[in-house]
């Protein structure tokens, strides 16, 4: 039997769908009744028969955090798949960070363990690999830099994965990913979905950053592969394109036959932007909505490189060209 943490995620769900394709029946945990409302959603994306498809989830309530609600999720269970995490680049939620992602998966790891789990398949992030100067490629064998500041966010996933190792060392075949930005439908107001919002709503602005992006789909088909295979104890990098933040939002622009951004915004701008909005934030206690990391991350350049994926597997990634036109049909298609 296969369980899935964070089912009723972006990522999550795209694989639930992917592993309902393979198996009669599949487990996953969820918090709250309304949130699989979503996955439902996304299953819509790919078949007519999403309510069938959906009907082979055996659905057991559960947080990473609260180890007895764990207990059901993991009987009789061969291979995890944990996705489950908090994302968020707001300092003010560093201390959730910490305890869903790394405490979280410390206990991901120990019930595979207890449970004689056969595989666990983890998604970590490029973030918590280090970043390399002067804009070289960034492999899987980058060691994290103690030295250099990082965001909350790239801690706590840099944190999680080291539970992880964890686990391998006392004995549970692992294999970590390492995904870009993912793109993809569904979850339409929050993360990279809500980018496809406010770009269909007329965003204005864009900025010159470099990073890494990659598709749902092709994130979900590298894990299944991975966790199927007879790899174990290593990580791989998912990056289909290091594009500029400008030429992605053109392109989704572009996928809804609207105007493209105009207003470019400089590290200049950016600077003040954050502090304006720690000084909001300080004042009236409302919700981060940029902090000095994510402002870091708009502007700066870094560059991944996916060659191991590539050549252990023969592994190809659909390019983000395809995957933004696709994504931006889905969001038609949903409204
Ligand atoms: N999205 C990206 O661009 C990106 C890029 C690289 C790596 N990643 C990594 O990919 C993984 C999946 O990301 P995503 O984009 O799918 O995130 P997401 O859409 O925000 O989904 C997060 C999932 O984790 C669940 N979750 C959060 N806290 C939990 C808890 N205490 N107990 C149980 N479940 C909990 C959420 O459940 P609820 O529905 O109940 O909130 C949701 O199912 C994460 O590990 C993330 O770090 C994401």
């Amino acid at each position: 039997m296969i369980l899935v943490t964070g089912g009723t995620g972006l990522v999550g769900a795209h694989l639930l769908y992917y592993l309902t394709l393979e198996n009669d029946i599949v487990k996953a945990i969820y918090r709250t009744a309304e949130s699989l409302k979503t996955v439902k959603k996304v299953f819509s994306y790919y078949t007519t028969e999403a309510e069938k498809q959906f009907s082979k989830i055996q659905w057991i309530q559960a947080d990473i955090t609260k180890t007895p609600s764990l207990e059901q999720a993991f009987t009789n269970v061969d291979y995890v798949y944990h996705c489950a995490a908090l994302v968020s680049f707001d300092p003010n939620d560093y201390k959730a960070m910490r305890k869903i992602n790394i405490e979280g998966t410390a206990n991901i790891v120990n019930f595979c363990i207890a449970q004689d789990v056969k595989k666990l398949c983890y998604v970590s992030s490029v973030a918590a690999i280090e970043n390399k100067p002067n804009n070289g490629l960034i492999d899987e064998q980058d060691d994290w830099n103690f030295e250099i500041q990082k965001s909350g966010y790239a801690i706590t996933k840099y944190g999680a994965e080291l539970e992880v190792w964890r686990g391998s060392q006392e004995g549970l075949a692992v294999v970590i990913v390492n995904p870009g930005i993912i793109l993809g439908a569904g979850f339409w107001q929050q993360g990279t979905g809500a980018l496809f919002t406010k770009i269909e709503k007329g965003f204005s602005y864009y900025t010159e950053g470099v990073n890494a992006f990659v598709g749902v789909e092709d994130v979900v088909k590298a894990m299944l592969q991975l966790t199927q295979s007879a790899i174990k104890n290593e990580r791989f990098i998912l990056v289909s394109e290091n594009r500029s933040f400008k030429e992605v939002f053109f392109k989704i622009a572009d996928g809804f036959g609207k105007k493209r951004p105009s207003k470019k915004i400089t590290a200049t701008v950016l600077n003040v932007v954050w502090r304006l909005d720690w000084l909001k934030t300080f004042i009236i206690r409302s919700p981060r909505k940029i902090s000095k990391y994510s402002a870091t991350s708009l502007v700066g350049k870094s560059k991944y490189s996916s060659k191991k994926i590539a050549q252990r597997l023969a592994f190809r990634f659909a390019p983000i060209e395809k995957v933004i036109k696709k994504t931006c049909l889905n969001y038609l298609e949903g409204k």
